[in-house]
């Protein structure tokens, strides 16, 4: 049993956040983002992530301009849905693109970070305190604006600081004041974090550069260097922001990050911004982020190794794992069971549908995820961290899932292969009724919850289960076990039952299966149908 650190709550309860995130200029006004509510309310979500922009909040120094926030509040209300805003602010994507113009245009004031070649780079340096201040103050000014609008209602659970931040272009800042930085003594306090932990990236790096007691950043850490003092300044700069946001409102609040987890080459401020929170760096970010609520990982790592690694990076004691950009594939249910995820969300939503508004057929998979999620939310706040969550995912060549449950054997088949005798009903069977030949991958996924010894929930696609009780001496060799090759499900079922929770958490019954959609010829489990509820008993 892990105690999960529940972070988001709507009216005192916890809240599993599901839904997607707008795409990145949807924000600029209610039109544009009328789409991305449209379609997160199709996927059955509850919150949607949009960006809001310095440069559209302050286009002028110290005159703020809230306009787009209030409609996108009103959408919200009228949607019934939360929302997670982005702040694009010093840093979007490892660039400063969303500064405002006075900030571009004023480089002696707002000073860039100089590669060191002296050229500038296209980012805000982290060691100069106006930028600093300036973010501050429109961050600020964003926080006091949202309490007087919506302290009451809370429509907005959330706001992430930055997008991915980091430099892309260097690996460090060169400019005068950074480079004093560099060749002053690592802060007394890292230093002491780093020994107290005795353990980790940081550590190791501080080992392998051979353990000075103190010294230099390049003293310290050896060749990254540069890259440990950018995530140090920058986690500062960024904590900075939290904390004076969070006394104007008390929010939750975090950073996301572009990883450095991916294939192909691992350069710091080249294949991934220099001083964002990467695995690697993420112990400092740790340390000087108190104001922050977590550090979250952008995962688009498609294959499954890539994507537990991702997972089992960020989801630690000391950081509430959630992951507010991903492809939208079957993994997030990996995530949700195996790591606790507190909640996930697909990065631009607007491109599920076509500009006619029909689904992409590429992206049926996506959407399928998102809504079976949706509908297992209540399962997941109470059950996420108890050991009674299973993620089932379908790898290349793997036709079945096995598992041990409390008093339970499962065994869970993969697609269609029994379409015959399958038992699904007349809206989900193989036309014909006829073995059709499996030319295409479609993959299965999803959750089994065994809530109580005789009480199972499922979501997910292309999948039977079969239940039977766990073998025991006497019961080896007995008539139970007598079947045919579709006879597997040897459990005593007291009822199955198709439907979905509501707002109190119960188990409401929308349609009821029994005979041939039931018992030996296996659970099957589709995105539409929400949760199946087994009940069995001895
Ligand atoms: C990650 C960023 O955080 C998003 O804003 C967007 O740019 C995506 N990448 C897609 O490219």
């Amino acid at each position: 049993m892990t105690a999960i650190k529940r972070v988001f709550m709507v009216d005192g309860k916890p809240f599993f956040p599901i839904g997607g995130q707008s795409c990145n200029s949807s924000g600029y006004n209610a039109l544009e983002a009328e789409q991305a509510f449209k379609i997160v309310k199709m996927l059955n979500g509850n919150t949607l992530e949009i960006p809001v922009y310095w440069e559209q909040v302050e286009p002028q120094e110290g005159k703020f301009d809230f306009t787009a926030l209030d409609a996108l509040l009103a959408s919200a209300r009228r949607y019934d849905m939360k929302l997670i805003l982005l702040w694009f602010a010093s840093w979007k994507n490892g660039n400063m693109d969303y500064a405002p113009k006075w900030v571009k245009t004023d480089t002696k004031r707002f000073k860039r970070v100089k590669a060191q070649s002296g050229k500038d780079v296209w980012d805000l340096s982290s060691h100069c305190k106006a930028n600093m201040e300036a973010d501050k103050k429109a961050f600020v000014a964003l926080c006091k604006h949202l309490k007087m609008k919506d302290g009451a209602n809370r429509t907005v659970i959330a706001i992430q600081i930055e997008n991915e931040q980091g430099i892309i272009g260097s690996d460090r800042d060169y400019g005068p004041e950074a480079q004093a930085e560099f060749d002053r003594p690592v802060p007394a306090k890292l230093v002491a974090a780093m020994k107290k932990a005795g353990k980790g990236r940081i550590y190791d790096i501080w080992q392998k550069s051979g353990a000075k007691k103190s010294g230099t950043w390049p003293e310290m850490f050896g060749f990254e260097a540069g890259e440990l003092m950018t995530a140090w300044s920058i986690s500062c700069y960024v904590d900075s922001i939290a904390e004076a946001g969070k006394a104007a409102y008390d929010i939750v609040l975090y950073t996301n990050v572009w990883l450095m987890e991916q294939h192909g080459w691992v350069r710091a401020g080249e294949s991934y911004p220099s001083g964002g929170g990467v695995s690697k760096v993420l112990d400092i970010y740790k340390w000087y982020t108190p104001h922050l609520d977590f550090i979250a990982p952008d995962n688009y790592q498609l294959d499954s190794k890539g994507f537990e690694e991702v997972c089992a990076n960020y989801a630690r004691e000391d950081n509430p794992f959630f992951m507010p950009e991903t492809i939208g594939d079957p993994n997030m249910f990996r995530a949700m069971a195996d790591f606790n995820c507190l909640g996930n969300f697909f990065f631009g939503v607007e491109i599920l549908l076509d500009p006619d508004g029909v689904v992409r057929p590429e992206r049926q998979t996506t959407i399928d995820c998102i809504r079976c999620t949706a509908a297992a939310a209540p399962l997941l706040l109470q059950y996420q961290g108890t050991g009674k969550i299973h993620a089932f995912v379908q790898e290349d060549n793997v036709p079945t899932w096995e598992k041990e449950l409390d008093g339970f054997s499962i065994l869970a088949e993969y697609g269609d292969k029994r379409a015959p005798w399958s038992g699904k009903d007349w809206r989900h069977r193989t036309p014909g009724w006829m073995p059709v030949p499996q030319t295409k991958f479609k993959p299965a996924y999803g959750l089994v919850i065994q809530s109580s010894k005789n009480e199972f929930y499922f979501v997910g696609a292309n999948i039977r289960f079969f239940l039977r009780p766990q073998l025991t001496p006497d019961t080896v060799g007995s008539s139970q076990l007598i079947g045919d090759s579709i006879s597997q499900n040897f459990s005593f079922i007291v009822s199955v039952d198709e439907g979905h929770f509501d707002n109190n958490g119960e188990f409401v019954i929308d349609r009821k299966r029994n005979g041939d959609e039931i018992g030996r010829r296996g659970f099957w489990v589709e995105p539409d149908i929400n949760v199946l509820r087994v009940i069995t008993c001895d």
